[in-house]
Parts: structure tokens; C-alpha cells; sequence
């Protein structure tokens, strides 16, 4: 279709939809092709009446302190309950103010299979809970192809607050939250760990090795007595971006299946 053509506002919507992207900040489709007229360039400057939103990433050395904490906290967490609330009470993070709840961890606390995602989406803010969006929908798919379901599955992020705007956690975000869900880890023990997209990857495992090149490998995650077998895979929010990797997901499920039934 030539870019100047008028694209009907549903069909974008559509577009939008599968795309991934699960959040309207207006109440119209944009059409960000059509042609219009020059305005001139005014320098943006950063809104000085939101400290939250617009609060920068903490200083190297304020995230070792914090990270340093969030260390001996985790430790005293010795059941899901225990942290849960200590993760609840930690405020030394402004994701907090900016989300509307906390993103815990759901399903099966028994589960052999734990799979952890990256930090909520829109839909997993609004209700609390992990993977109930569109990235959701897709997980539930893929665990259904290889004969899963939520009920034989517990699955958590590594972040429990919402970015905002669904931007990507920061190093020292990550690093930040990286003990809770290592305990969160060490509480569920379970047989086999399913890490969704490169943010997992970078917290839980000792590799600077992208997504793309370490999908599908069979990896060893370790902490303290702890030994757990562990697979990485694509995020479902980039298989909706790119389903033809799709394909590569579900031999990693299966994998995952087969290992879970050895
Ligand atoms: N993406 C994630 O990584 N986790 C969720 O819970 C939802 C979307």
C-alpha cells in the first residue's frame, strides 16, 4: 500500500494488537505514515513536575548499597509468604511508585517447572499477577502445545514492579531485584527452569551471551546446595513482534517437556 494512503483506523488497530502492543495512551489510532505539514523543532525539555516518573537510574554505587540490602533481605525470607512481604515492604525502588500492584509469582508452588519472564506488562500491573496479558496468551499457548498448564507450573519475573511505559529494566534494576528471585528460586526448587528472554538470561546466569545465541542450550544454574537444569527461550512479547521464531520456541518447550518427563 503506498504510504500516503488513508489506512482505515480499525485495520491500525488491528496491526497494533498483533504487534504486542497491549496499551493505549490515546483514545484514536495514529497514523504515524500520513504526511504532514512541517512544524517547526522545539527542544524538548525534560517535565520538571514528575520526580517519579522522570527519576534517572541510581548511581553505580547507590545500587551496590541497595543491591548489597536487597541481598540480606532475601535471606531472611524462608517461605513465599515471608517474601513476598519482604519484597512488598522494600522501598528503596521508584518502580514502586509508579506501578499499581506488586507482580509476586503465581501457579503451582509443588511445580517441577518454574519459568521466569522479565517484569510486568500493563495487564499483569492492573491485576497483580505474571504473564495475564497478551505475552500471557502466548505462553499459555506454547505450554499447551507440549501438553502443560498453569497448574503444573509456577511462574514469576525478575522484576515485581511494572517499568513504566514497558521500558526495559535497567542493569542496576536488574541487579538490584536479582536476589529476591534467587531466593524466590531457592523456595520453589524446582527440577527445571524455563528463563524467557535475554533479561533472565543476564540475572540468573553468569554469560554475556545474547538470547539469540544461547536459546535452546541446556545450562546449569547454581546457588549455595542448589543445582537446577536450566533452558533459556525467545520472550513471548518478541515472538509476538516475530513469529517466525516461533518455531525455535517450541523445540525449546519440548525440550523443556522432555527434560521434566526424564
Ligand atoms: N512480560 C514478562 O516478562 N512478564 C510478565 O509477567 C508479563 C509480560
Amino acid at each position: 500500500m503506498p504510504m500516503t494512503e488513508k489506512i482505515p483506523p480499525e485495520h491500525l488497530l488491528q496491526w497494533y494488537i498483533s504487534a504486542g502492543v497491549d496499551e493505549t495512551i490515546g483514545d484514536l489510532a495514529v497514523n504515524h505514515f500520513e504526511q504532514r505539514p512541517e512544524t517547526p523543532r522545539v527542544s524538548r525539555q525534560k517535565p520538571q513536575n514528575d520526580p517519579v516518573l522522570f527519576q534517572s537510574a541510581p548511581q553505580k554505587s547507590d545500587a551496590l548499597l541497595t543491591t548489597t540490602k536487597t541481598l540480606s533481605l532475601a535471606k531472611q525470607a524462608f517461605s513465599l509468604q515471608e517474601l513476598k512481604e519482604i519484597i512488598a515492604d522494600f522501598d528503596e525502588c521508584p518502580l514502586k511508585k509508579t506501578a499499581t500492584n506488586m507482580v509476586f509469582g503465581a501457579g503451582n508452588p509443588q511445580a517441577q517447572l518454574m519459568i521466569i519472564g522479565e517484569a510486568p506488562g500493563a495487564q499483569e500491573d492492573l491485576q497483580g499477577q505474571p504473564f495475564v496479558g497478551p505475552s500471557g496468551h502466548l505462553l499459555d499457548l506454547m505450554l499447551h502445545s507440549v501438553g502443560l498448564d498453569r497448574t503444573e507450573v509456577y511462574i514469576s519475573n525478575i522484576l515485581p514492579w511494572r517499568p513504566p511505559a514497558n521500558r526495559k529494566p535497567s542493569e542496576s534494576e536488574i541487579a538490584l531485584f536479582t536476589p529476591f528471585i534467587r531466593r524466590h528460586i531457592a523456595l520453589i526448587k524446582p527440577k527445571v527452569l524455563l528463563l524467557l528472554g535475554g533479561s533472565a538470561v543476564s540475572a540468573l546466569m553468569q554469560t554475556n551471551a545474547g538470547i539469540t545465541k544461547i536459546r535452546g542450550r541446556w545450562l546449569t544454574y547454581t546457588d549455595e546446595e542448589l543445582t537446577i537444569d536450566a533452558i533459556a527461550s525467545f520472550h513471548p512479547a518478541f515472538l509476538l513482534r516475530t513469529p517466525a521464531q516461533k518455531k525455535l520456541s517450541w523445540r525449546d518447550f519440548l525440550a523443556v517437556k522432555k527434560r521434566l518427563t526424564a
